[in-house]
């Protein structure tokens, strides 16, 4: 069965392109190499043993991924990873966001819609539900007027696939991911951020490698135990494995409504200051630190309700919070050798 894996060679599709892969599936990588690079293809095939196809296309023109479809009649289904990502730049530059990550998103689905019987997994996200009152979050929980033009693209999304599942032959799952981090555990593909990270975990592990001076906490005086921020930091691999069984959900016919929403986390909320000694731990040094003002936008609290998931899919994240800070910290230093050489 033919699969497209669209931003498949970025961090969450290159895991998952694995996963598919290790199922049997057949993969086809459209890339536009805007945030990801060549050679992840070739950590893919070295961990599976085979090269998945790839294309690279930009999503946003619209005529190659007409002219794509009508190459690969037979996919089967399609898993919408490619999208821009980086909240502060969605501020700055807002249109950037509005168009790649909804137009690239309506010509997929332009052309999904043309099939008899679609499947469409869309990489949404945690930030939809802003801070939501009550934690563990459930799928329920309200979504909020959004922080950023990123966020609102993702909820839009979710709306746009709706909307288009009411008139088609498209089922669709939307897949809340928490905070994916790590790395594949053979340390052939991770996480490639562009300058200086914005994430936590490429910040530590970046500080561990001696490539940033210290890590700057953002702020310390939030209602929570060591007043620190909380977040549902979830194994890349994981999360990976969560779109190959929403994927067999839809191939068995198994949904219960033609667009279903499942949360993707740990359903454990780590504190800044508990990943960065879990990370001391992992990586046996200390991580130098300081405590600076907050973060513009961030939330206190946010971690997954995963009973849905858990029960529904039949799903559940297996790594703890020290695995996956093992797993990107050996990535880390598996990536600066490469870069040394
Ligand atoms: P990533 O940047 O590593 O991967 C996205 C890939 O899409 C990149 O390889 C990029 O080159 C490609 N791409 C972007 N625009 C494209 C276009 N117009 N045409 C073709 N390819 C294009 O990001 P990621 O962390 O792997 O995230 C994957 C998806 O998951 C995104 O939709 C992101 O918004 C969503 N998500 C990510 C996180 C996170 O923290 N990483 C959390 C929630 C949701
Ligand atoms: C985690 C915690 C920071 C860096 C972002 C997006 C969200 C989602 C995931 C896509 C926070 C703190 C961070 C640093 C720090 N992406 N921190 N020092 O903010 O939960 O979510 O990525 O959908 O939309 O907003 O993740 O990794 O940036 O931060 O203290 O140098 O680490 O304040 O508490 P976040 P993050």
């Amino acid at each position: 069965m033919k699969i497209l894996v669209t931003g498949g060679l970025g961090f969450i599709g290159s895991h998952t392109a694995v996963e598919l892969q290790n199922q049997g599936f057949e993969v086809v990588i459209v890339d536009d190499l805007s945030n990801s690079s060549l050679e992840v293809l070739d950590g893919i095939s070295r961990i599976t043993g085979k090269i998945p196809a790839f294309e690279k296309l930009d999503l946003r023109e619209k005529n190659a991924v007409q002219d794509f479809f009508k190459r690969h009649s037979d996919i089967s289904g399609v898993i919408h990873f490619a999208a821009s990502k980086a909240v502060g730049e969605s501020v700055e530059n807002p249109l950037l966001y509005y168009e790649n990550n909804i137009s690239s998103l309506i010509y997929v689905l332009q052309e999904l819609e043309k099939k008899d019987d679609a499947r469409f997994i869309f990489s949404s996200s945690c930030t939809v539900y802003g801070q939501a009152e009550k934690m563990p979050i459930t799928e329920d929980a309200p979504v909020q007027e959004a922080m950023s033009p990123y966020g609102n693209t993702k909820q839009i999304g979710e709306e746009i696939i709706k909307d288009v599942a009411k008139v088609s032959d498209i089922n669709a799952i939307l897949l809340r991911y928490f905070n994916p981090i790590g790395a594949h555990p053979s340390a052939e593909i991770g996480e490639l951020p562009i300058g200086v990270p914005q994430n936590l975990v490429p910040f530590i592990t970046q500080t561990g490698m001696g490539l940033r001076a210290e890590l700057s906490v953002f702020g310390n005086d939030y209602p929570t135990p060591d007043g620190t921020c909380i977040r549902d930091y979830i194994h890349v691999v994981d999360l990976a494995k969560a779109h190959v069984v929403a994927l067999q959900r839809l191939i068995e016919k198994k949904n219960s409504e033609k667009v279903e929403t499942f949360n993707v986390g740990t359903g454990t909320g780590s504190s800044v200051l508990e990943v960065i000694h879990a990370f001391e731990k992992v990586s046996n040094q200390k991580l130098p630190y300081k405590i600076v003002g907050r973060r513009e936008g961030d939330i206190t609290i946010a971690y997954a309700n995963t009973d849905k998931a858990n029960a529904v899919l039949g799903w559940k994240a297996e790594s703890t919070l020290e695995e996956s800070l093992a797993s990107a910290w050996k990535w880390e230093q598996k990536i600066r050798k490469v870069f040394a050489k």
